[in-house]
């Protein structure tokens, strides 16, 4: 009878044990997955980031950045009050879309996987600068080149994102 109940307790502590080891192994694991998946997401941002300042700042704080962040080149027409009116706004609206001033990550927007996502898209579909911009700048349309060099930026990047999520 006295046996009967020492095996039992021994079969519980053998079980116990074996339990409390393979949570501790799995928590240990995951913890260092973890690790793996933020220093990896880390590494991507510094290479899209390393990258944008190489090829796609200077088009951005040529093209972009009057309105997406940093300081307002006024133009001329800014001491009318209705031009006045429409260029706060816009400049307000676009920096609660996107700031540029910083670095990638940008500022202001979603995830930056969203963020290039949207830059791709409103660069292939020619909407910004808006039309009602350029039409008094006609030297602030993005060209060929820079249309070319923006999109090559943003689908290298989304890639290095898909990469990741694949692994
Ligand atoms: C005249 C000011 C102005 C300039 C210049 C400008 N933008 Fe914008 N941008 C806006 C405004 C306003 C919004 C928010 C409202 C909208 O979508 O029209 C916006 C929104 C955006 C968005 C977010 C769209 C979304 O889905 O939320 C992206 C991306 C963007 N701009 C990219 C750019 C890029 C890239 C350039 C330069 C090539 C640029 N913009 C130049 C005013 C501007």
């Amino acid at each position: 009878m006295q046996n009967k109940i020492l095996k039992f307790i021994l079969w519980n502590l053998i079980f116990l044990v074996i339990y409390k080891i393979s949570v501790a192994h799995e928590n240990h694991h995951h913890g260092k997955e973890e690790r793996k998946d933020a220093k990896n997401q880390g590494l991507i941002l510094g290479k899209v980031n390393n990258s944008y300042l190489n090829n796609i700042k200077t088009i951005f704080e040529r093209k972009c950045i009057n309105c997406h962040g940093g300081q307002t080149g006024y133009p001329w027409y800014y001491k009318f009050p209705f031009a006045k009116g429409l260029i706060d706004s816009d400049v307000a609206e676009a920096k609660k879309h996107l700031d540029f001033s910083k670095g990638f990550p940008f500022k202001g927007h979603g995830t930056p996987k969203e963020d290039l996502e949207a830059i791709s898209k409103v660069v292939s579909e020619g909407t910004m600068p808006p039309f009602r911009y350029w039409v008094l700048h006609w030297d602030h349309r993005i060209n060929e080149a820079e249309r070319k060099a923006i999109l090559k930026w943003t689908s290298e990047s989304l890639n290095e994102f898909s990469k990741e999520q694949k692994k």
